[in-house]
């Protein structure tokens, strides 16, 4: 596999120049880690990053005298300077050094073998993109939290991380140490985070460029209370000191982790700490979170698959990842191998491409959407991020433009996470050019000339003419979409070619284009097939359920959730027609926004005349007895694995919380079902060993519209 990293960098053979290139790296670098670390307001992308540390290493490989105490690279982290009591860690936490492909990490396997006696086991763990925390449990209790800071020192942030669901206050099992400090990984779960930003979008605030400075901002509250109104969570992957019997030491004294026994000679009861996999296990056992998709394995051409497995499957996991970290399994095998001042010989890092780039902001254009908002979105001189050409990327609306300082004529980094839409996430400021121009937004619609308006309180514009043709088109393709109508056939081309050729003017004229078919016949490109397949999408989708008819209505905050309430609540068209504002937000899961939203919608003449020309032509207006979104799931905990055809990963996480389940992403004894789809993660197998229920997209589907699970041994 090749990756998106250039080739090695450059080192001049002059010495002068080699020193004024350090000179320059070493200020940018030092100021990219205070901006990442303490202000969790970063200027430069991962991968931006990774090349100018590469650099700054091949420098002073290539002139040791520039490799002075003071350089960034004889530090872990970023210096602390902050509002939190610092923490000297009992052990220091060291960092990782990176590899970018598979000839690379191939070569620092058989360096890492090499002194070793025997061949070791590797353990190939996801690398979390998150915030580093060191626990210190003491007696079994939580004592301190802390995080990483310059590797020696970090800041105390226990109150914080007691509000996370996952960290246990006092640890459970029979083999609890004496002292333990457990290491791992605080992130902000990648739904969550997306709902967040929408929320802050709508709000007109600023959003959070990704879900590790959301993790950091959120963790870094001076106040507990508002950390525990984030979902932060946490997978453990590392251990620090341990002092497995003996008196209680002091946590704040460092000399006591001087006294701490050699794991490997001292066994904590059944759970042997001569691995790291044991130590993982206590940690399962002990009450604290491990991830699951963990592999332990000596064959090396496993470490590859797994790495290559996770870097077509980087967005499966409900947290986002950058990379893969091998390790050596054995403790004792690993002390022989020992450390540098930054990164342990037994561990590295491989980088997955970056979802992340850096390119020139071209220009920002707007475009009405089906609901009359309008967005700005930047077209940009088109760069390949994680396998995809990107030229447009959606900057959400003025306030954002504006609060990201965002200029046309800027470099500007994107990023494209998963299944949504590319972003602008910042100007790079200090390779700002001469003449960079701020953007305002428009004051007529870019599509029909009506002036916008901005309600108050709300940071985006809308064009509020119904009958605006960007609208119009957009609704259309929007209707046959998979979570609306799901007319096959229907997409944003077939939409502005019915609109242009006069064949539709609204969403009930797709009902009657069978009257229609020689003139789509008579379209250029469209054979007999074409149509009839056409035809025959539009035909079923008279039957879906009034839900999917909502979610096609292109009303302001209506979607698939919200439908599914008001469908399961009112029954039919008529009733919700009816139904006050009011009586909208008294649905549970519904507020007042939605209902003024929705009443405001039906108390339109040309909204109602729209339904009755659709029920005229054979659309049916009633939900599915159980579209209720009944509580069919409540209690039940569903994992979901690999790629399923009818659901994106978000689309499967709503359709089970709505019907009151749980998405979870690891599987447990306590997990009720396991649904499987193409390419499946290590989850499935998990779930065969445990004997908890496999399910395919079908059995999803049951299990969705009914509550029920196959009969066991299916
Ligand atoms: S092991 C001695 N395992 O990545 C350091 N680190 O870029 C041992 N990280 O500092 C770290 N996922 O904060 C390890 N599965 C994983 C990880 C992981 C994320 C973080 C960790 C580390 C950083 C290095």
């Amino acid at each position: 596999m090749t990756t998106d990293q250039p080739d090695d960098v450059a080192v001049p053979d002059d010495p002068a120049a080699a020193r004024a290139r350090h000179d320059e790296l070493v200020p940018l670098l030092r100021d990219a880690r205070y901006r990442y670390y303490v202000l969790s307001d970063p200027v430069l992308s991962d991968a931006e990053f990774d090349v100018r540390w590469r650099e700054l290493l091949a420098l002073e490989d290539a002139y040791p005298a520039l490799a002075t105490a003071t350089s960034p690279t004889a530090e872990v982290g970023a210096p602390v300077d902050s509002a939190f009591p610092p923490h000297r860690h009992l052990e220091s936490m060291l960092s990782l050094d990176n590899v970018f492909s598979r000839e690379d990490l191939a070569a620092w396997q058989t360096r890492a073998s090499g002194p070793l006696d025997d061949e070791p086991t590797w353990v190939c763990e996801l690398k979390i993109d998150g915030v580093a925390i060191s626990l210190t449990y003491v007696g079994g209790v939580l004592a301190t939290a802390a995080t990483r800071g310059d590797g020696v020192t970090g800041e105390t942030v226990t109150q914080q991380v007691l509000t996370l669901d996952d960290v246990p206050y006092r640890l459970s099992g029979d083999h609890v140490p004496a002292l333990v400090e457990v290491r791992g990984e605080i992130y902000y779960p990648l739904a969550a985070f997306e709902a967040m930003n929408a929320e802050r979008v709508e709000a007109g605030e600023q959003v959070f460029a990704n879900p590790r400075n959301a993790a950091s901002g959120a963790l870094r509250q001076k106040d507990p209370a508002v950390t525990a109104t984030r979902p932060l969570s946490l997978w453990i992957h590392g251990m620090g000191a341990l002092q497995v019997t003996g008196d209680t030491p002091d946590p704040d004294d460092p000399d006591a982790a001087e006294d701490t026994p050699d794991p490997t000679e001292e066994a904590l009861g059944e759970a042997s700490f001569a691995t790291h996999s044991g130590f993982l296990d206590w940690c399962h056992e002990a009450g604290l979170p491990v991830a699951d998709e963990t592999t332990v394995t000596t064959d090396p051409d496993e470490v590859w698959a797994f790495v290559d497995h996770w870097t077509s499957h980087r967005h499966d996991p409900t947290y986002e990842i950058d990379g893969v970290v091998v390790k050596v399994d054995d403790l004792a095998q690993r002390q022989s191998l020992g450390t540098t001042s930054r990164a342990p010989r037994w561990a590295i890092a491989y980088k997955m491409p970056p979802i992340e780039a850096t390119t020139r902001l071209r220009d920002i254009e707007v475009n009405t959407g089906r609901t009359g908002r309008v967005t700005p979105f930047a077209v940009v001189e088109p760069v390949v991020v994680s396998g995809v050409t990107i030229t447009y990327a959606t900057l959400h609306n003025e306030v954002q433009v504006h609060a990201k300082d965002v200029r046309i004529g800027d470099l500007v980094r994107v990023r494209r996470a998963g299944d949504v839409i590319p972003e602008v996430v910042g100007p790079i400021l200090t390779e700002r050019p001469d003449g960079a121009t701020t953007w305002h937004m428009p004051a007529d619609c870019p599509s029909c000339g009506t002036p916008l308006v901005r309600p108050e309180g709300e940071g985006h514009h809308f064009c509020e003419n119904v009958d605006c043709p960007n609208r119009i088109l957009e609704s259309l393709s929007h209707f046959g979409g998979r979570s609306a109508m799901d007319i096959e056939g229907l997409g944003y081309k077939t939409a502005k070619l019915l609109l242009d050729e006069g064949l539709v003017a609204d969403l009930a004229d797709l009902f009657a284009l069978d009257t229609r078919r020689d003139d789509l016949l008579a379209l250029e490109g469209w054979k007999e097939k074409s149509v009839d397949n056409l035809l025959a999408g539009i035909e079923a989708a008279k039957g879906q359920p009034l839900d999917r008819l909502l979610v096609g209505l292109n009303i302001r905050h209506l979607g698939p959730t919200v439908a599914r309430l008001l469908a399961g609540a009112f029954g039919d068209m008529e009733a919700l027609a009816s139904a006050d504002a009011e009586t909208m937000a008294a649905v549970d899961g519904i507020g007042p926004v939605i209902g003024e939203a929705v009443a405001g919608f039906f108390a339109v003449d040309r909204n109602r005349a729209l339904l009755d020309k659709m029920r005229d032509l054979g659309v049916r207006l009633t939900a599915d007895v159980d579209a209720t979104t009944s509580d069919v799931l409540d209690g039940l905990s569903i994992v979901v694995t690999g790629t399923l055809e009818g659901f994106s990963r978000t689309e499967a996480k709503e359709a089970i919380e709505s019907r009151g389940g749980k998405a979870t992403s690891s599987v447990s004894g306590r997990t009720t079902a396991v649904v499987v789809g193409e390419s499946p993660g290590s989850k499935a197998d998990k779930a065969r060993d445990l004997d908890v229920p496999v399910l395919d997209e079908a059995g999803f589907a049951r299990l969705l519209d009914t509550g029920e699970l196959p009969d066991a041994g299916a």
